[in-house]
């Protein structure tokens, strides 16, 4: 590979002397999404049908910061180096063959990762040489936020969670929906996942007003693009709410079976036995107490369970987002 290089370079130090050979771009900045594909582009001059035998073209990406240069993808003499290519751009960095005939020399990089960012040289030996750079930049934006809430113990606090991955880092705001803005109590972390993408968790624990939403925001500056989420507190505790109403009519509707089962025992009682018939009257009177009791015991338990159903059915709501 150096030795490639070394030998275009001498050559082209030749060529750019005279001015004959000159590589062109047509454009010299590039920005893609992550995970989606970019097609970058080198113009060469070709003088009617194209010698591919005479033709190299040589990719190399150098990222920020990092001393070593990488082989995105090498053409030498007309034929590809497989050996010498990055394993990170393996199967995904390809020449467009069909348009090296017209003088352009584009590499197509697939499924865009955040590492791929950084500034490329493509060199260009077609009996002459010359090189130029580009510049490709990978943003991904924080397209779904996953939101949670749970209630913070016995509290009246509850945890509102606001989780989101993508590129470059991304400041959280949270606020009510008259902007007033409830950051100050939020904690942000980060963690980088194995693609380089930011993984953001935004955690704020607070005692919601049940007449106000919540939101939480995804600033990401570089793309100036606000990504949000939205907590409807009022829909949480409507959902509590008629959770209860549904547990009490079916109390009550529980209750009246009985009573009208009861009721008909008695009168078939009331037939076999004069007396009997009146110690049954006593227990009637007392079954009824008895769901009171049960009543009062079922609704915490109903009432976190209604709970529950309302997160979950927000986490849902939140994938269309
Ligand atoms: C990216 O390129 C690959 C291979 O050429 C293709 O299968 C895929 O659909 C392309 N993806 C997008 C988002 O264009
Ligand atoms: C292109 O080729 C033709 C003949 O093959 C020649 O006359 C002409 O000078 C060439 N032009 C350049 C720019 O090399
Ligand atoms: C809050 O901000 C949004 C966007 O910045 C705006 O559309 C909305 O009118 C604002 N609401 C209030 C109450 O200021
Ligand atoms: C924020 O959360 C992290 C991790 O859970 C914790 O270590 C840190 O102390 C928290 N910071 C504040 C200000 O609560
Ligand atoms: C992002 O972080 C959250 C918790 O902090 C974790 O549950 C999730 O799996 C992480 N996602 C990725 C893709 O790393
Ligand atoms: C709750 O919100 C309502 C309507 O926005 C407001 O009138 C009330 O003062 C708020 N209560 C508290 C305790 O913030
Ligand atoms: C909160 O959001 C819900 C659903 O999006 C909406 O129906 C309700 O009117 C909102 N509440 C307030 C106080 O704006």
């Amino acid at each position: 590979m150096f030795q490639i290089l070394t030998m275009l370079l001498l050559e082209m130090q030749l060529w750019v002397v005279s001015g004959l050979f000159t590589v062109e771009v047509p454009q010299q900045l590039y920005v893609a999404a992550y995970g989606s594909n970019v097609t970058m582009e080198c113009r060469f001059p070709v003088n009617g049908s194209l010698n591919l035998g005479l033709l190299s073209v040589v990719w190399e990406q150098k990222r920020q910061g990092q001393p070593e240069s990488r082989d995105v993808y090498t053409l030498h003499k007309g034929q590809a180096l497989p050996p010498s290519q990055h394993h990170d751009y393996m199967g995904r960095a390809a020449l467009l063959h069909d348009e090296l005939k017209s003088g352009r020399a584009i590499l197509q990089i697939t499924r865009v990762k955040v590492t791929d960012a950084g500034s490329y040289l493509c060199l260009i030996d077609y009996q002459g040489a010359d090189y130029k750079y580009i510049t490709l930049e990978v943003t991904a934006s924080y397209r779904i936020i996953n939101t949670q809430v749970m209630r913070k113990g016995n509290e009246e606090k509850f945890v509102f969670i606001c989780q989101s991955e993508g590129f470059p880092l991304a400041e959280v705001f949270w606020q009510n929906e008259k902007n007033i803005s409830l950051t100050g109590s939020a904690n942000t972390t980060y963690m980088l996942t194995a693609d380089g993408l930011y993984n953001v968790t935004s955690i704020l624990m607070f005692k919601p007003n049940t007449s106000e939403n919540y939101s939480c925001i995804f600033w990401n500056k570089e793309l100036n693009e606000e990504t949000s989420a939205h907590f409807s507190t009022l829909a949480l505790l409507s959902t509590l709410y008629s959770g209860q109403k549904s547990l009490i009519l079916f109390i009550i509707a529980t209750c009246v079976i009985v009573t009208v089962l009861l009721s008909a025992l008695i009168i078939f009682q009331k037939r076999k036995s004069f007396k009997k018939c009146h110690a049954k009257k006593k227990t009637g009177k007392l079954n009824p107490s008895l769901t009171d009791e049960n009543r009062d015991d079922y609704s915490p338990q109903t009432e976190a369970a209604y709970f529950s159903t309302a997160t979950f059915s927000r986490d849902s709501g939140n994938v269309s987002l």
